[in-house]
């Protein structure tokens, strides 16, 4: 026999009149998508009035990714990504990546990573004094705060006020819905001067404004405005090279690589929106994760106790802390916060014995891997030690697409599970979380990030347990 597996086609059932399958997509996403391995492995699904196919096979979905000149960006997410994003690393289409791709890669060496893990563990030291025993916090725009101030530090070396955050949080959250709102809504409509057409039109002016200050602010102030790495408080570094991306970027500049204005603008706001709301929907999901697994909490916390000593974690921790890393890769698995991310076909070709025109849009959705009991036994339920025989701090391999593969896989990826450990280890070094009453855990509709509505959190502080 060849070992060529025969792949199955199929469409997903229940598609509606105009709307195809926006209401599960937008309802109950995660149902829904996990649904559609049991159809076959190539399932048709309908985003509104466009066709699109959803690879449900491991080895079919690994040809999709590892083909990007044939499965190139594209689609109904990534045309409205680009009113946000324009032509960075993420959405830039195949005749772009790899330069871009090599331009950008050096912010994101090993040792770019020990520098960025000081600022990551001190914005989480900073977030663990200000809370209080007894207190209840809304998780996710705390961690959110969290990690749109440790990307903004640690790529652009920069300080920013609160009042900035919460400002770029607000016009994020605004355009992100409106951006998701839209792959369901027809063209013409998205033109009316309806008030969603507005906001959405404000929140993405407001995010450009926002990005061309923090740049400008970046070239014109003097140099003694930023920190360059680590270890050092917000905005008191005076080192030349300020060790971050942006110098990256802009040292790429001048070397004469015809990197535009408009170029270094997307890269930004691409860093901003690909660092912060992935990570803080990430670290939300593990906290949940917690207050439901009181067996894993409780590893967890030993875990620490016994390596740290009361100490914060530093990145050359991060071997010696694998219940932590087994965590963070259990909640991605079950909790994928890039739930669905799209490719457009650029010639006419047969996929699992369909044919596929030219333009043809494939939909590419970790749940729908992550929770088949084919590939993870007991696939609802946490367990973090499905993932014991992996490297800790490095990204876990098999059948794990959260954060996709072949060329265009996450370049953040490395810094995203040093940061989610290293914050995951200093929040609940000292405090202890249960889920307090008015959470809601249903998947924030219209987000373009897999997240709760509001996961209420109570807290007890806690100290290092005295027998380590
Ligand atoms: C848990 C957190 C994160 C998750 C789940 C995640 C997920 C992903 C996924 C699935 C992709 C591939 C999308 C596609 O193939 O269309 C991607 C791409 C990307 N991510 Fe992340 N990401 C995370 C954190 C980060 C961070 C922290 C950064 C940067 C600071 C980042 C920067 C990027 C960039 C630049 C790309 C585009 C890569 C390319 O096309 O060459 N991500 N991410």
């Amino acid at each position: 026999m060849s070992g060529r597996p025969v792949y199955v086609a199929a469409h997903a059932p229940g598609a509606l009149p105009l709307v195809g399958h926006a209401w599960p997509l937008l309802h109950r996403p995660l149902p829904f998508l996990s649904s559609l391995p049991q159809y076959g492995d190539l399932v048709e699904i309908r985003l509104g009035r466009v066709r699109a196919h959803v690879p449900c096979h491991p080895q079919l979905l690994r040809r999709v990714l590892s083909d990007d000149r044939t499965f190139d960006k594209g689609g109904p997410l990534f045309a409205r990504l680009r009113d946000l994003v324009g032509n960075g690393l993420g959405s830039c289409p195949y005749g772009d990546h790899r330069r871009q791709r090599r331009l950008v890669q050096p912010a994101f060496q090993r040792a770019r990573i020990e520098d960025y893990a000081g600022v990551m563990v001190d914005e989480a030291l900073r977030l663990a004094a200000e809370w209080r025993p007894g207190e209840t916090v809304d998780a996710f725009p705390a961690m959110f705060g969290l990690a749109l101030r440790t990307v903004t530090r640690t790529l652009f070396s920069s300080c920013v006020g609160e009042d900035e955050v919460a400002r770029l949080q607000r016009f994020f959250e605004t355009a992100l819905a409106g951006l998701f709102r839209r792959i369901f809504v027809p063209a013409a409509l998205q033109r009316l001067p309806l008030p969603a057409n507005r906001r959405y039109a404000h929140a993405l002016a407001g995010l450009h404004g926002c990005v061309d200050q923090l740049i400008t602010g970046y070239l014109s102030a003097g140099e003694r405005q930023y920190t360059t790495a680590a270890h050092q408080g917000p905005c008191q570094g005076e080192r030349e090279d300020r060790g971050d991306l942006l110098s990256a970027l802009v040292a790429a500049r001048e070397e004469g690589s015809a990197l535009s204005d408009g170029e270094l603008h997307d890269q930004v706001i691409t860093m901003l929106l690909g660092g912060a709301e992935t990570v803080a929907a990430a670290l939300t999901w593990a906290l949940y994760a917690l207050t439901c697994n009181p067996r894993v909490a409780r590893g967890l916390h030993d875990e620490i106790d016994q390596v740290l000593a009361g100490r914060p974690p530093a990145y050359r921790d991060l071997p010696h802390l694998p219940r932590t890393s087994q965590m963070i890769c259990e909640t991605l698995r079950l909790y994928p916060p890039a739930w669905l991310f799209t490719r457009v076909t650029t010639r006419p070709l047969n996929l699992a014995g369909r044919y596929l025109p030219l333009g043809t849009t494939l939909v590419i959705s970790p749940p729908a891997l992550h929770h088949d009991p084919a590939l993870y036994p007991r696939p609802a339920d946490f367990l973090p030690d499905r993932f014991a025989g992996e490297r800790p701090g490095v990204p876990p391999r098999g059948e794990f697409t959260g954060f996709g593969a072949g060329a265009r896989r996450c370049l953040g990826d490395t810094y995203a599970l040093a940061q989610t450990t290293l914050t995951l280890a200093t929040l609940t070094q000292r405090w202890r979380v249960e889920c307090a009453p008015g959470t809601d855990i249903r998947p924030q509709p219209l987000s373009a990030v897999h997240r709760p509505r509001h996961l209420l959190l109570h807290l007890a502080p806690r100290t290092p347990s005295p027998h380590h």
